[in-house]
């Protein structure tokens, strides 16, 4: 099988970890490398073993893919500029980005696709390792998109595609279920030890209850797996809860407080209204 040449403008976590484990997985070669140091693109060749650093493309990117891994904020720019001074014509164009559009890639006048891997990537070589079975979410042009899948899939990734959905909405998605998962726990720690947890056992104890709500929610609905205080409309609990977060951090309160009313919704729907339902909405809506 003859694999594609991808070229690089801004390899950094998420392109060198990307093609890092495509290459693992024999589903590309890597050409030119381009950040905006030569010693960062050097950096980014030895970490994928593969790849040639250069200050700028040249010519040599014509008939291979261009994968432009930059920041969300640089592509436009970046596509516009390199679209006047494109040194060659590559077969297809693609970013790594969930919220910026494919269209982005116009100006370059190649076929264009975005492939958005549903990960983190903050430490590279710790994503490389547990890369099999990421999902990556494309939109594009539909030619493209089928041309990048069975590089994607053939290495160990599912595949979504996107088609004409609202695109931020769904990075929306990702960053509710990823992101503010983080910031829950460290709210979910930081009470946890000054109620007078040592922190590495609340860590701890907290990782393996979300572990185990997470695994309680497969094949459930969040209503069919929601439990608690507020599904079970236990109004005098609630207010103790919602005195003690006010009491401890004002702010952890407001976020409290908004969660909770999400999540007297859910209860709702699960159970069906309770009598302790308005005066719980009014306490949390205060
Ligand atoms: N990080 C994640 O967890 C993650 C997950 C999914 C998708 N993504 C997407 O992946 C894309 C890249 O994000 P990232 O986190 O990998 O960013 P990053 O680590 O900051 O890397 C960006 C790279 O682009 C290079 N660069 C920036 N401006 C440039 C320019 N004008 N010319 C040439 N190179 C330039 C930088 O070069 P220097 O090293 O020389 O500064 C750097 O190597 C974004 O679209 C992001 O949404 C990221």
């Amino acid at each position: 099988m003859t694999r594609p040449v991808v070229h690089v403008h801004g390899c950094g976590r998420a392109a060198r970890s990307v093609l890092r484990w495509l290459l693992d997985n024999d589903q590309v070669e890597v050409g030119q490398v381009c950040n905006r140091s030569l010693d960062s693109a050097a950096e980014a060749v030895e970490f994928m073993g593969a790849g040639r650093p250069v200050e700028e493309l040249d010519h040599e990117i014509t008939g291979g893919w261009l994968l432009l891994g930059l920041p969300d904020g640089e592509l436009d720019g970046l596509a516009r500029g390199l679209a006047c001074r494109m040194p060659g014509q590559p077969e297809l164009a693609f970013h790594l980005s969930g919220s910026t559009s494919a269209t982005v890639l116009e100006p370059l006048g190649t076929p264009i696709a975005s492939v958005h891997p549903v990960r983190a990537f903050s430490d590279p070589a710790q994503a490389v390792a547990g890369m099999s079975g990421t999902w990556f979410v494309a939109e594009g042009l539909p030619e493209t998109c089928a041309q990048l899948e069975p590089i994607f899939t053939g290495a160990g990734g599912r595949w979504l595609t996107l088609g004409g959905g609202d695109k931020a909405l769904y990075h929306a998605a990702t960053v509710v279920a990823s992101n503010y998962l983080v910031t829950l726990t460290q709210l979910a720690r930081n009470l946890a030890t000054r109620a007078g947890l040592e922190s590495e056992s609340a860590a701890e104890l907290l990782g393996h209850l979300q572990a185990t709500t997470l695994a309680g929610l497969e094949g459930l609905t969040p209503a069919q797996a929601l439990t608690g205080p507020i599904e079970r409309g236990d109004l005098t609990a609630c207010t103790r809860l919602v005195e003690a977060v006010d009491q401890s951090d004002p702010t952890a309160g407001r976020l409290f407080r908004t969660l909770a009313l999400a999540t007297l919704d859910l209860a709702i729907e699960k159970r069906g209204p309770k009598p302790s339902d308005p005066p719980l909405r009014q306490l949390l809506s205060r």
